[in-house]
């Protein structure tokens, strides 16, 4: 578990779903994420599924425990780790993304020894880059039509591009001093 000054930032919980469920029933909160809406059943299992799953962290406000969003932060190879974020939309432009995302790296970078921090957006995703520029994150690469989540009626990709943005360890602790 980590604390930040309004967050408590834990394990996912069987109990989570109702909360998960507010917010990837959404389909403003999922239009990025290369999945579509979760029913409530659907939430139950991934609240279940998260429960085992390290690289997913609950967020949570302090004042009532909340459940407001997630982060995802795995281990690639070479001491990489992906950063990844989906929040709740009634608790966006807060901060608490920020918040949740700075703790997790400051673990990372102290406790686990991460050499480096990556993350991928969209770029029509400007929340999302903004966040990662926040985080003093670097744009290295401007990919163009490398993935696509869905196809069209014709069965055929929907290319999209993806900004790559990363910052290593030292970089990240240095600029804190
Ligand atoms: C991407 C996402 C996590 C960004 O959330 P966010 O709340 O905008 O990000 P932050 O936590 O950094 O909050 C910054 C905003 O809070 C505002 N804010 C208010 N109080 C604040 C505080 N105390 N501290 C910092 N920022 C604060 C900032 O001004 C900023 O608002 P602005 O964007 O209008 O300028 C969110 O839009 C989301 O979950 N999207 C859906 C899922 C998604 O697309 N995930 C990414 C896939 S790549």
């Amino acid at each position: 578990m980590i604390e930040t000054q309004r967050l408590i930032i834990r394990t996912f919980l069987p109990e989570d779903a109702d909360d998960l469920y507010e917010y990837l029933s959404e389909p403003q909160v999922v239009f990025y994420e290369p999945y579509e809406v979760f029913t409530r059943e659907e939430c139950e299992k991934e609240a279940l599924r998260r429960s085992t799953d390290s690289a997913f962290w609950a967020v949570c406000l302090k004042k009532d425990k909340k459940l407001i969003g997630n982060i995802y932060f795995s281990k690639q190879e070479f001491d990489t780790w992906e950063l990844g974020y989906v929040f709740n939309i009634a608790y966006q432009g807060n901060g608490y993304a920020g918040e949740s995302a700075i703790a997790v790296i400051d673990n990372a970078v102290k406790q686990l020894n991460a050499r480096r921090i990556v993350a991928m957006c969209n770029p029509q995703n400007e929340k999302s880059w903004k966040l990662l520029e926040r985080l003093r994150m670097r744009r290295e690469g401007y990919l163009k039509q490398n993935i696509y989540f869905k196809t069209d009626i014709n069965n055929n990709p929907i290319w999209l591009d993806t900004y790559e943005y990363g910052i290593l360890a030292c970089e990240w602790t240095a600029e804190k001093e």
